[in-house]
């Protein structure tokens, strides 16, 4: 199976009948598994706990997805060193079975595919197609990750010198501190966990807390295709509550995180800090946030690329980081442009995700709803309502949201607002537009709408962008195709699902014996 050179996975189509039947009757068989409780899982046992949390459906709120424990410092603690002393075994463990593991996890997961899409439709609010695209990035990161790992296990390509044996070997770090963000809440989750162990380090998970249950789902999978105890702990609990004790403890060799910048940023620093008893330097691999732009030049197909600032700002309720909640259009084309935008999305059917043909659904919850509207309270006095603004309930809806005639350095162009909220700018020509598009203190993903050979070359250069993308929209990156990560304040570039991702939970250890 290791032999097959990777290919991503296809996703659904859900215009044959047959997969919107299983579908359908996933969503019937999860809505029958809603509301458990749920424990924490530290080195393999069942832990409960005194205080709760709930993890709700975002476009019903009154629909529980399942009550989890708020974990505490202690338990915290309990689970590090799970996962110290499994580090132990676990890191003498040969790669090959390592990744054996994931191979197996990518095929429960392919064939729970259409409920684990059930549980994303319910918990975080995906469409199915978002659901599903999502559900094919996990299987590929498992599918990657696996073979990656192989890879570094091999003999590694050195300078050979006759009177030496010489090798370099890739080792693990330690215990990682893996915290996912609740937007990918099963692709991003599962990618950084099975990084994190297939390397051979052991894990603690904590999972974001409004999407806890599509993670316990995967902690199953490992169980279920025999991870050992310790390797992977499930730790529920609030960021704010727990995560310092995460972060600071000296006994965490790393920390990999995907989340936003203010979260991202106090994790850096405290990293830094060598706790009492501490012997290395905490890594810390950080994701972080975008404010990413669409630009368009008088030379592009107006019509695809209107397509695609739709989809690139409202997909999934432009809850991505990829999202590209910035279009960014020269002055001779964006009168027509900007027209064929709002008409796009005016066309966009909004409500129920438990519906095929939803496009978009509530935002994540009600914090969310409540900062997004802020941010179109500041919209309204920093450029021009065309469209949307409004927000229904009692689900945290808000209507996709356009607002034209912004200046660059307005706040709603500024700062990632994380929801269905596009910022149009005007650009005098394509090099203005250029110099708009990297004027943000973000820098993940970019897209550029032209035919111009000219524009394109320059754009190559200049456009300071993690992930640049041509006549394509700025979200779907694909594993192993288009290796993802940002520059500047979207983090530390770790180019997920590329080939120098998993360099990142090793230490390299050269080895020479004289002849
Ligand atoms: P967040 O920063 O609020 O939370 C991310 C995770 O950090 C959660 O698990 C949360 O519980 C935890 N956390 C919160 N406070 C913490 C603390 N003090 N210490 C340690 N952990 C803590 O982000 P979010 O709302 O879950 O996700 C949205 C953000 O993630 C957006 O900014 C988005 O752009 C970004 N994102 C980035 C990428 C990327 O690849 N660059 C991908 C997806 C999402
Ligand atoms: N990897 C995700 C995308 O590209 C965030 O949209």
């Amino acid at each position: 199976h290791a032999q097959k050179p990777f290919v991503n996975e296809p996703f659904t189509d859900f215009s044959q009948e047959e997969n919107k039947r299983a579908q359908a009757a996933a969503l019937e068989q999860v809505k029958n598994e809603l509301g458990r409780s749920y424990p924490l899982i530290i080195g393999g046992q069942e832990v409960k706990g005194e205080n709760t949390f709930t993890s709700v459906n975002p476009g019903q709120p009154d629909q529980i997805i399942g009550t989890f424990v708020s974990a505490t410092r202690e338990q915290t603690n309990e689970a590090i060193q799970a996962a110290a002393k499994a580090f132990e075994t676990w890191k003498r463990v040969p790669a090959k079975e390592r990744a054996g593991y994931l191979f197996a996890a990518a095929k429960l997961v392919r064939q729970r595919r259409f409920q684990l899409n059930a549980w994303m439709i319910y918990e975080v609010g995906k469409s199915w197609v978002e659901a599903d695209v999502e559900l094919a990035e996990a299987i590929d990161f498992l599918e990657f990750y696996a073979r990656e790992a192989l890879r570094l296990a091999e003999e590694q390509p050195i300078t050979r010198i006759p009177e030496e044996d010489n090798e370099l070997v890739y080792i693990p770090l330690g215990v990682a501190a893996v915290i996912p963000p609740w937007n990918f809440p099963c692709a991003i989750m599962a990618g950084m966990t099975s990084a994190a162990f297939v390397t051979g380090n052991t894990v603690v998970l904590k999972p974001a807390s409004t999407a806890p249950a599509i993670a316990y789902q995967f902690i199953q999978i490992l169980k279920e295709v025999g991870v050992p105890a310790g390797v992977v702990n499930f730790l529920t609990g609030s960021g704010s509550m727990i995560g310092d004790t995460l972060v600071d403890s000296s006994d965490v060799r790393f920390i990999s995180f995907t989340g936003s910048r203010e979260v991202g940023l106090r994790i850096y620093e405290r990293a830094a800090k060598v706790q009492a008893g501490q012997r290395w330097l905490k890594r810390s691999i950080l994701e972080m946030g975008g404010k990413d732009a669409v630009v368009v030049d008088e030379t592009a197909d107006l019509e695809d690329a209107a397509t695609n600032i739709v989809s690139s700002a409202f997909g999934f309720q432009g809850q991505k980081c990829s999202a590209g909640s910035r279009a960014i259009i020269v002055e001779a084309v964006y009168d027509e442009v900007l027209q064929k935008v709002v008409e796009k999305a005016k066309k966009l059917s909004f409500g129920d995700v438990t519906r095929p043909e939803t496009y978009m659904g509530a935002v994540v919850d009600a914090n969310a709803k409540k900062k997004i509207l802020e941010y179109i309270e500041i919209g309204k006095g920093e450029g021009k309502l065309l469209l949307g603004g409004g927000e229904q309930g009692p689900g945290y809806f808000i209507e996709p949201t356009i607002f034209a005639e912004v200046d660059p350095h307005a706040r709603i162009a500024q700062e990632e607002i994380f929801g269905p909220v596009l910022t149009v700018i005007k650009a005098k020509d394509f090099e203005n537009a250029l110099d708009i598009a990297n004027d943000t203190e973000y820098g993940l993903t970019g897209s550029l709408y032209s035919k111009s050979a000219e524009h394109i070359a320059r754009a190559r250069e200049e456009y300071h962008v993690g992930n640049l993308y041509f006549n394509r929209k700025s979200t779907g990156a694909l594993v192993g195709v288009h290796p993802f990560g940002g520059f500047n304040m979207s983090g530390t570039d770790s180019k997920a699902g590329g080939r120098d991702y998993l360099l990142l939970f090793t230490q390299a250890k050269a080895i020479s014996v004289k002849k």
